[in-house]
């Protein structure tokens, strides 16, 4: 399988944890990209690729400064995702209450839309626990990677 990890961040977590991600899965794999989504082109998913999409929330419960360019620019092509594969995890912090871990979901609503498909469990963190943001995405990306790999 080919790999793409997409970041959105405004301090820095979500990219970090993209690049654990991506480490673990050039252990297995040889095609694995990095990319912060203020850098990718709404119109570039590609089906053969599957997408791991890491994004926290600032303001109140809003995206990250790093991925609100994308989401502007999604909206305005409105890409057509079908045929595309991605698992979310999403950064947060229980303190801000219900709008806790709500930024990846503005991705999430975008992707579902234009009819891209989510893979495996939603992947969160949160920042008032006690775990490494790298280590929860670490224990859930074999679950992620099985559900992936599991025939449709
Ligand atoms: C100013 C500010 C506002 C935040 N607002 C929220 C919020 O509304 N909901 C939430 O779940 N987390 C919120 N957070 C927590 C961040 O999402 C969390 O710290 C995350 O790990 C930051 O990741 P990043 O460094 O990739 O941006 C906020 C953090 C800051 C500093």
């Amino acid at each position: 399988m080919k790999f793409t990890v997409l970041y959105g961040t405004e301090s820095g977590n979500a990219e970090l944890i993209s690049e654990d991600l991506a480490e673990a899965l050039r252990e297995q794999h040889d095609d694995v990209e990095v990319a912060d989504l203020q850098d990718t082109d709404p119109m570039s998913f590609d089906p053969d690729r599957f997408y791991l999409i890491v994004c926290s929330t600032h303001g109140e419960g809003d995206l990250p400064l790093s991925a609100a360019p994308f989401a502007e620019a999604f909206d305005a092509v409105q890409p057509d995702l079908s045929g595309v594969r991605y698992a979310m995890f999403g950064l947060g912090d229980t303190f801000y209450e219900e709008t806790y871990s709500q930024g990846s979901e503005h991705i999430d609503r975008r992707l579902a839309a234009q009819g891209a498909e989510r893979i495996g469990e939603y992947g969160r963190h949160d920042a008032s626990s006690w775990t490494i943001g790298s280590d929860a995405a670490l224990e859930w990306l074999p679950r992620v990677l099985e559900a992936a790999a599991a025939p449709v």
